[in-house]
């Protein structure tokens, strides 16, 4: 039998659906999950990152949620050759971090490459998943149509399983994650189910946190990205905020609106401009008006720089002590790696394999 809907209802997917509850339960029991995320080390954290999901971090933290920062540098290799510039990379997110206030005595920040019981995972992963699932991923396949490299790697195809590692190895039970990653949790779920089933139960099965993240459009119009110099970081300073956003796409028409529809370019500024002022979007538009795309830079750049004054100035004061910084990354991969060898003994208990 089945019962009407009204016309107006938003279908949901089960994944949405699954985030929607989540989200309830996070609010009434924080102290239940423990979520994890992370980023590539592959260039500066921008706007973008921060509307979409770093201040969600902090939020889920600060309501008493355990969190997990990872700082993937394996998967860097999945569309590159080698790994450029990791250190600054990886410095520079810890930075931001901090300076946007995850606190290294309630969350921990750490990176693939430190936690190698975390990596060992990926073994036993890959063998309970096929070849075809691996190669129907659509976010890998969008992946390897941007790529530039000349050959896909192995790495490309198998990073969601690693991905899968990343979450299971602390029995991550919350991922934020926008929707290009939902293919990689669904994967993660598969893992868990067929891990458990196979060989006892070991792992949860995590479920994607879905942020509304606003869309914001890189400078040049297409998809904000940390690699392709479209996007202003978090750490840029006053004066080259106030470049970036000069440079920005906008149209011919003087009169400003929001309309994202139609004028992708001036409305992504618009919503920026918003966020950042905490106020509708057609208000700031309609304020502006006549004032063409001079007055809607102006706007955007004041608005970005007022609010991010208070992290930047926290982000300089930490990056005068890189050797603190450091040892944040330090003490968080010494915690990652006693969660990642307590869940690879319950995996080779549960596997029969030497211990
Ligand atoms: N793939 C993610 C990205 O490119 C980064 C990432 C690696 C991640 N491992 C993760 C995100 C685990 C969530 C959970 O942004």
């Amino acid at each position: 039998m089945t019962t009407a809907v009204p016309a107006s209802a938003p279908v949901l997917t089960p994944a949405e659906r699954r985030s929607a509850e989540l989200e309830q339960q996070l609010n009434r029991d924080p102290g239940r999950f423990r979520v994890l995320t992370g980023d590539r080390p592959t260039g500066r954290l921008h706007l973008g990152h921060y509307f979409g999901t770093l201040r969600n971090r902090v939020r889920l933290q600060d309501l008493g949620v355990d969190v997990f920062v990872l700082i993937a540098d394996y998967q860097v290799l999945t569309d590159r050759d080698t790994a450029d510039r990791l250190q600054e990379y990886t410095d520079g997110l810890l930075l931001d971090y901090l300076a946007l206030g995850i606190d290294p005595a309630r969350s921990t920040v750490f990176t693939h490459s430190a936690v190698p019981a975390l990596n060992q995972l990926l073994l036993p992963f890959l063998s309970l998943v096929s070849v075809a699932e691996l190669g129907r991923n659509p976010t890998v396949k969008d992946e390897i149509a941007h790529s530039r490299q000349s050959a896909v790697s192995g790495l490309m195809y198998t990073y969601p399983a690693h991905q899968a590692a990343d979450i299971l190895f602390c029995k991550g039970d919350v991922v934020p994650v926008g929707q290009d990653q939902l293919p990689h949790v669904e994967l993660t779920r598969t893992i868990a189910r067929r891990f458990n089933e196979r060989y006892g139960q070991v792992f949860p099965e995590p479920a994607a946190l879905l942020s509304a993240a606003p869309l914001l459009l890189g400078t040049d119009g297409g998809k904000m990205s940390k690699s392709r110099g479209n996007s202003v970081p978090l750490g840029a300073t006053a004066d080259e905020t106030a470049r970036l956003i000069k440079g920005a796409t906008t149209d011919a028409d003087r009169h400003i609106t929001y309309d994202p529809e139609h004028r992708p370019g001036v409305s992504s500024l618009v919503l920026l401009a918003a966020l950042c002022l905490e106020r509708d979007p057609h208000e700031v538009a309609a304020e502006i008006g006549d004032g063409g795309s001079a007055a809607l830079k102006r706007t955007v750049t004041e608005a970005v720089n007022a609010h991010l004054a208070p992290v930047r100035a926290r982000r300089a004061e930490y990056a005068a002590d890189l050797t603190y910084v450091r040892s944040v990354l330090r003490e968080g991969n010494e915690r990652a790696n006693a969660v990642a060898e307590r869940t690879l003994g319950e995996v080779r208990e549960a596997m029969g394999t030497f211990r």
